[in-house]
């Protein structure tokens, strides 16, 4: 046998392994998508079997409009190529590069944003839900959100987006035991209907509890979907919490509580003994809530949140000084491709910040550690993290929006 024969060889039984490999993954997850005992790490490992690097095309199937007033918008997207999807676990979320036309007919500008998957796993199709981000009521000047004025006015049925595989690690846990809480403020809710009805249908029985906080019954997302669902499962009790009701909002039928969703009202409504808490929502909530809890003594690993964007920069910042990394406060970052070298003075939060503050263009997404969009080869020098990022890096690689110069640096940027 010749030297090319045993490497051609070599390669088909290599390529013969994968192809096996994915074909059992994929049909695990076929098989498991209707089993009730299918565990999150078990989904975990065979979605990253059938992950795919980079971005995947994926079509409009819906949309729907979920509230009211109309502000919160559910895509159903298939991929293009019609390959099965990954099954995520329930909690994660999708990233995705958008191009935004600009006016005058201008080159379109690239954007990445990150959407909360807002459905239990499937194999043929994914759902995501969009609030339309206004100008900040005390800012009209400012234009609103580009990505989610864009989703909810142009795209459309049909339409295709450029999409990375699920990702993050805010995802339900795998034992059943132990109760859960879900606490959702506002468009906080995707991650949570993704682990309830992935609890519902997975751990029949288990306890849950949904906490959903937001101002009146226009903005009340799910609200057919929450009801039939808590009247179907007795294990599932629903509360929603409205802080500024509409004269047409009632007390007991739209909505269970008025105010705030605290720990006074946890306390007043959960019954005593160990729960597993599940919190996504706006900054002011997150801030308060989750002290909050620690204080009434709820166990830290009992405590899981995620935060839509740079507020989950707020534990990083708390946390001031890892173990042997020296804070850098006057350092040089050289930044190589764009031929800058800039003084660090400690006046940013994170070298994202830092750069964007200086005009040099480099991508980002969620800015909170998780999706890898502002990824960059670390040529020389380290970088520090208060808390360890949900996104693994490559070795050699930062991630820009939640770290800081631990010394002098040259990135590839
Ligand atoms: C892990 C994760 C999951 C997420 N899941 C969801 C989800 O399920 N659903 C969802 O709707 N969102 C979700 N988000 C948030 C989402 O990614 C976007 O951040 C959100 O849609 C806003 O993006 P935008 O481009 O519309 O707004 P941006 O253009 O980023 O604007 C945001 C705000 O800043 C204001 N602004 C504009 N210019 C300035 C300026 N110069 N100075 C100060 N302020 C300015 C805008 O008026 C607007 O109020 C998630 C985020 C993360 C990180
Ligand atoms: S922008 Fe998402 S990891 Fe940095």
């Amino acid at each position: 046998m010749t030297a090319l024969q045993l490497l051609f060889y070599i390669c088909a039984a290599l390529l013969a392994q994968l192809t096996i490999g994915i074909g059992l993954a994929a049909w695990r997850w076929r098989r498991n998508a209707t089993s009730p005992t299918t565990l999150p790490f078990e989904a975990g490992a065979i979605g990253q079997a059938l992950a795919w690097p980079g971005l995947r095309d994926f079509r409009v199937l819906r949309r729907q409009f979920e509230d009211t007033l109309r502000t919160q918008c559910s895509f159903q997207l298939a991929p293009v190529d019609g390959a099965p999807l990954p099954p995520f676990l329930a909690g994660q979320f999708l990233t995705f590069a958008l191009d935004i036309p600009q006016p005058a007919g201008g080159a379109s500008r690239p954007i990445t944003r990150c959407y909360s998957l807002s459905d239990a796993p499937r194999p043929d199709a994914y759902r995501i839900t969009v609030k339309r981000v206004p100008s900040p009521p005390s800012r009209p000047d400012l234009p609103p959100g580009v990505a989610s004025n864009h989703l909810h006015d142009r795209v459309k049925e049909g339409d295709l987006l450029r999409v990375r595989a699920p990702s993050g690690r805010f995802f339900i846990d795998g034992d059943a035991d132990v109760p859960a809480v879900f606490i959702a403020g506002g468009i906080g809710i995707t991650p949570m209907m993704s682990m309830l009805t992935w609890c519902l249908a997975q751990q029949p029985g288990r306890v849950l509890h949904l906490y959903y906080g937001l101002r009146h019954g226009g903005e009340h997302a799910f609200k057919a979907r929450l009801e039939a669902l808590a009247a179907e499962h007795p294990a599932f009790h629903l509360n929603v919490v409205y802080s500024q009701p509409a004269p047409g909002d009632v007390l007991g039928t739209d909505h269970q509580h008025a105010g705030y969703v605290d720990v006074a009202l946890l306390r007043q409504t959960l019954p005593h003994g160990r729960h597993a808490f599940y919190i996504c929502g706006p900054p002011p909530m997150m801030a308060i809530l989750i002290p909050a809890l620690l204080e009434w003594g709820i166990a830290p690993q009992d405590i899981h949140h995620e935060a839509f964007g740079p507020a989950s920069l707020a534990p990083v910042q708390a946390a001031s000084g890892e173990a042997g990394i020296t804070i850098a406060t006057a350092v040089d970052i050289q930044f190589r491709r764009s031929r800058r070298t800039l003084v660090w003075d400690g006046q940013d939060a994170s070298l994202l910040d830092f750069t964007e503050r200086h005009g040099i263009a480099v991508e980002s997404g969620c800015r909170s550690g998780s999706c890898g969009s502002c990824e960059t080869a670390i040529v020389s020098g380290t970088v520090r993290y208060a808390v360890k990022p949900d996104h693994d890096m490559a070795p050699g690689r930062c991630l820009l929006c939640v770290g800081t110069p631990g010394s002098a640096l040259v990135l590839d940027a």
